[in-house]
């Protein structure tokens, strides 16, 4: 990791705090089913930068929000992550046998379980969501399941992946391209950020700067991402390198150029991090992650 220091004790903490809440929050079951959450453990545990988690976590300690509620938020919502994932490295999507240095989940098990992995990951998250541990507001729970309901669906992540696949076939201009990457991945890291403000109570305006340093963050995010399929190998990221120009994939890259991408994710990070004027210091390793975003080197 290429972090600030202060931020790396930060995110290696928040990293195991959620990995502890994933580890009990993750289905264990005997019988037939056994296979499926032993897909579900190997996609979501012990890997992964876990950003959206920190998110979650740094968010919610801008309002005082109890860690233990923090966590299960943060770790339903890596349970939404890991499930994209493993649907986005089937054969249908992006067709990719490597994720976080080991075999892509259909590779280690196959494309029926990878499929249901997914499933009821995602069905797990909004269990979680729902459960009265998370918040002893009932009202604050639904607000979390619909808001991620909305971030993930076919006007969030689900819509963006379609564009998304959909532009393997088709030219993008820049406008058309930062829309699908708004939605395919933008969506996520702005329930990430806005998820502490729902867990506090938080004023509307508090949680409105929050959810446009999550957009910034995330449209950031994904050109750094695109970047590194460029620059970066298969070892520094985990992940098949090259790849989206082998697939003709609609990036700014692609339109833009390493350079000029780069340019433009460090405008955003930097933009995204001028929203958080309202938390003073208490914001300072938000600001420090929107730099790490785009100058992460995995
Ligand atoms: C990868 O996300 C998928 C994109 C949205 C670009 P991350 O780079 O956050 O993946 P992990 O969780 O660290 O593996
Ligand atoms: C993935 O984008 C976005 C989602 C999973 C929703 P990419 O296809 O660029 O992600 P990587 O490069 O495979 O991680
Ligand atoms: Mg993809
Ligand atoms: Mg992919
Ligand atoms: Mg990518």
């Amino acid at each position: 990791m290429t972090a600030p220091q202060s931020l790396d004790p930060a995110l290696r903490r928040i990293a195991a705090e959620v990995e502890a809440a994933l580890g009990d929050l993750l289905p264990t079951v005997e019988g037939g089913e056994a296979r499926l959450c032993e897909a579900m453990r190997y996609a979501t545990l012990g890997g992964g930068k876990r950003m959206r988690a920190f998110l979650v976590m740094e968010t919610a300690a801008l309002f005082s929000v109890d860690r233990h509620c923090a966590a299960r938020v943060a770790a339903a919502v890596e349970m939404i992550h890991a499930y994209s994932l493993i649907h986005d490295d089937l054969p249908a999507m992006d067709d990719d046998d490597m994720r976080r240095g080991k075999p892509s989940c259909h590779r280690a098990f196959d494309e029926a379980t990878a499929i249901l992995a997914g499933d009821a990951l995602q069905a797990r998250a909004f269990e979680v969501l729902a459960e009265p541990d998370t918040h002893s507001n009932a009202e604050a729970r639904i607000e979390l399941v619909q808001a991620l309901a909305h971030a993930i669906g076919a006007r969030g992540m689900c819509g963006g992946q379609m564009i998304d696949m959909l532009g393997n076939r088709q030219d993008l201009a820049a406008e058309a391209i930062a829309r699908m990457q708004a939605l395919k991945t933008g969506r996520l890291i702005q329930f990430s950020a806005e998820a502490g403000a729902m867990l506090g109570r938080a004023p509307l305006h508090q949680r409105n700067q929050l959810a446009a340093y999550g957009r910034d963050l995330g449209a950031a995010f994904q050109i750094a991402d695109d970047v590194l399929d460029v620059t970066a190998t298969a070892a520094e990221i985990g992940k098949t390198a090259g790849k989206d120009i082998a697939q003709g994939k609609a990036t700014l890259v692609a339109v833009w150029g390493v350079d000029r991408a780069r340019a433009q994710a460090e405008a955003l990070a930097t933009q995204a991090a001028e929203h958080l004027e309202t938390f003073g210091e208490d914001a300072n390793l938000l600001r420090d992650l929107a730099q790490y975003v785009v100058s992460r080197k995995s």
